[in-house]
């Protein structure tokens, strides 16, 4: 079994595992699943702070053997392939490969050429499925509910892979998204996903159950996208004034790495509604629960 995309869970998958990580949180002992046996291969060609550590403290829940792969100081530096790499690595006994790459739709290639089970940690601007996995995780343990709630997804949608995997699973779990942001950072098919559509941030903010923030994705972008960060702010940025205006219960998210001061202030980031530490948390849990699922 492989993990590409959100799109690869119907419900009751996506259901199952959610379920599943309540068994393996930090902090409540060992679980009684355990794959000594077993080996993941941590492949990043991108960097990655969370991810990564998520993934290596999961697989060490469930006692599996770790293998950090690292391009610098690899032969790819010599010119090997990517092919001829991952079947380097398959070849010393490998069961799970985790992979990040900048370029969409390379865990797919891989996945054609190695018996791995493959599972994408985030490819180029498209697909992030573990964070929409604990995204939705942090979501249900905090408000209780999934279905019904209004998610609103803040930013630089188009270069945003965690948008994308978000919208996905959202979706499916009956929330009613609604994205904000200027037409600038919207991807060119917004009209085919299942969103609304703003860039009045203050007009939604009154509305929303849950604010989720995204980072501008300046390594992506190839032109500029807004007339500079501070007008972004002003329009766009989770501000203590627009924190205010947020109804009672609502929680305020982000995945990570955050630009203080650009689409989040620091007190905002801090304030007791926040779950941006949390979701790192649940992190663990919820690919702890897919590793022992896909094993
Ligand atoms: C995100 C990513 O790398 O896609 N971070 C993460 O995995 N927690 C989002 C980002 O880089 O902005």
């Amino acid at each position: 079994m492989n993990l590409l995309s959100v799109a690869d869970l119907p419900l009751e998958d996506l259901e199952r595992i959610l379920k599943k990580a309540d068994d393996f949180a930090p902090g409540v002992g060992d679980p009684t699943a355990i794959h000594r046996e077993k080996t993941l291969a941590l492949l990043f060609f991108e960097d990655s702070t969370r991810t990564r550590v998520s993934f290596e403290r999961a697989a060490k829940r469930l006692k599996m053997e770790v293998m950090n792969f690292s391009v610098g100081g690899s032969s790819m530096s010599k010119g090997e392939s990517l092919r001829d790499t991952v079947k380097t690595i398959e070849a010393t006994g490998i069961d799970v490969v985790v992979m990040r790459h900048q370029a969409s739709g390379a865990p797919w290639q891989v996945a054609s050429w190695i018996k791995s089970s493959v599972i994408n940690a985030g490819d180029g601007w498209h697909e992030h499925p573990t964070q929409a996995l604990l995204d939705c995780y942090t979501i249900r343990k905090a408000t209780g509910v999934i279905e019904g709630l209004h998610v609103v997804i803040v930013g630089d949608i188009k270069h945003s892979r965690v948008a994308r995997s978000n919208v996905l699973a959202l979706s499916r779990l009956g929330a009613d998204v609604t994205i904000v942001a200027p037409y600038t950072l919207l991807p060119p098919n917004i009209d085919s996903w299942p969103v609304w559509v703003s860039q009045d941030l203050d007009v939604v903010i009154p509305k929303a159950d849950v604010i989720y923030m995204l980072r501008m994705q300046r390594e992506r972008q190839t032109a500029s996208l807004v007339p500079s960060l501070r007008e972004y702010t002003a329009s766009y940025g989770l501000t203590a004034e627009r924190a205010e205006c947020l109804p009672e219960n609502a929680v305020i998210m982000h995945p990570g790495p955050m630009n203080l001061g650009v689409e989040i202030s620091a007190d905002v980031a801090d304030l007791p509604c926040s779950l941006i530490t949390t979701q790192v948390k649940h992190g663990v849990a919820v690919r702890a629960a897919l590793l022992h699922e896909i094993l």
